[in-house]
């Protein structure tokens, strides 16, 4: 039987300092007259929300404002704001914000033109969603996420206390992905150490998957060595223009190595564990990334040997399993920098590890990941993550 592969990158990219004077005229440009504009109240306060709106009454584009996202957005929500959406005769949308606002942007979207609830639209084969979402302008706030240009919308189900996917299809992706570096000048240094190894982990593992192909494979590793060299700076220096450029730029690639296909074990464990605990998904991810890269070199070590050269290190004259390790060891040393904190400081209570690693191995994910993993192998790394 014939694997056809495809690789679907839907988004137009607009990017630059300032990009967030564009919004109204991309708006525009899409046709609509009306968009919802959906962002959180942590982006109110900070007057991100503000310099959009503003930017949209000077261009007398009238607007809905839904500010009410939360952190890992539920179905309620989303198919509330749909409600609102439909109410307020809204043609298309603004997904202003981290990866909750522009999920929930593009979830709302999905609703919007299906009907239903979203959780009607859990990805599945065959594919539920089959329209078109209407024109989405995604303003990300933080360079981790991707979700910007990814064909992926992830969703809260407090019922099953788990998150899923909608998407997989170039219907849900936003249509324009409008990139301005300055809005992440203000992130306090924690998120950005976060969102920025979130961001790390889409392009490690999109490079080292079971699905992995050239196209993503080329981006994904600049991805990796932009973030490198970059994100410690960002984190350091908060203000710096040059570091958040090219931090959002990684971050955007990350995403888009993502294509149409998913991650790998890190993912598997931070989103289902996500689902549980309710925390932030970037700091969950970055907990996890180096301990599931100590147990997967072995699966993809010529990749890996190459990653740990995109990281920075010099591997010249040593075996490729030592090299390999390498990338391991270089992204424990980043994530000690950056002063990830380790799930036990995030209150994950070593007890649950069994019930975790269940959930991990029953994700979807877990057919990505480049080494064969069990639920023991996810008790393994687990306990790792507490120093066992
Ligand atoms: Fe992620």
């Amino acid at each position: 039987m014939i694997n056809l592969r495809s690789f679907e990158v839907p988004t137009v990219v607009k990017h630059a300092p300032g990009a967030i004077t564009f919004l109204a005229d991309e708006v525009k440009a899409l046709g609509c007259k009306r968009p919802m504009l959906v962002t959180d109240q942590g982006l109110v306060k900070a007057g991100l929300v503000e310099q959009a709106t503003d930017v949209l009454k000077a261009a007398n584009l009238d607007y809905v404002l839904f500010d009410s996202v939360v952190a890992n957005p539920p179905i309620k929500l989303v198919d509330d704001a749909a409600k609102t959406f439909k109410q307020e005769g809204c043609d298309g949308l603004i997904g202003l914000g981290g990866g909750s606002p522009m999920d929930a942007a593009k979830a709302i979207g999905v609703v919007a033109v299906h009907g239903g609830s979203i959780l009607d639209f859990e990805w599945a084969d065959p594919q539920p969603i089959v329209k078109r979402i209407p024109p989405l302008v995604c303003v990300p706030t933080t360079a981790g996420t991707g979700s910007e240009v990814t064909l992926w919308a992830v969703i809260t189900d407090p019922a099953r206390k788990i998150k899923y996917n909608a998407g997989g299809t170039g219907l849900i992706a936003p249509h324009v992905a409008l990139i301005d570096p300055l809005l992440t000048l203000g992130l306090p240094a924690h998120i950005t150490a976060g969102t920025g190894i979130d961001a790390m982990t889409h392009a490690i593992e999109c490079y080292t998957c079971a699905y992995a192909q050239p196209w993503p494979d080329a981006v994904a590793l600049w991805a990796i060595e932009t973030l490198a060299k970059w994100l410690p700076i960002a984190y350091a220096q908060g203000q710096n223009e040059e570091a958040r450029y090219n931090v959002s730029m990684a971050a955007m690639l990350g995403g888009m190595s993502y294509g149409t296909e998913s991650a790998g074990a890190v993912h598997a464990m931070s989103q289902t564990a996500g689902g549980v605990y309710d925390l932030p998904h970037g700091e969950l991810t970055a907990a996890l990334l180096a301990p599931v890269m100590e147990f997967n070199y072995l699966g993809e070590p010529v990749k890996y040997a190459r990653m740990a050269q995109a990281l920075g290190e010099d591997t010249w004259g040593m075996g490729v399993f030592d090299a390999a390790q390498l990338a391991a060891i270089a992204v424990t040393r980043l994530t000690e920098t950056l002063g990830i904190p380790t799930l036990r400081e995030m209150g994950i209570p070593e007890k649950d590890i069994p019930m975790l690693a269940q959930l991990a191995f029953d994700d979807p994910q877990t057919v990505g990941n480049p080494r064969d993993i069990d639920v023991a192998g996810y008790e393994k790394i687990y306990r790792s993550c507490f120093g066992k």
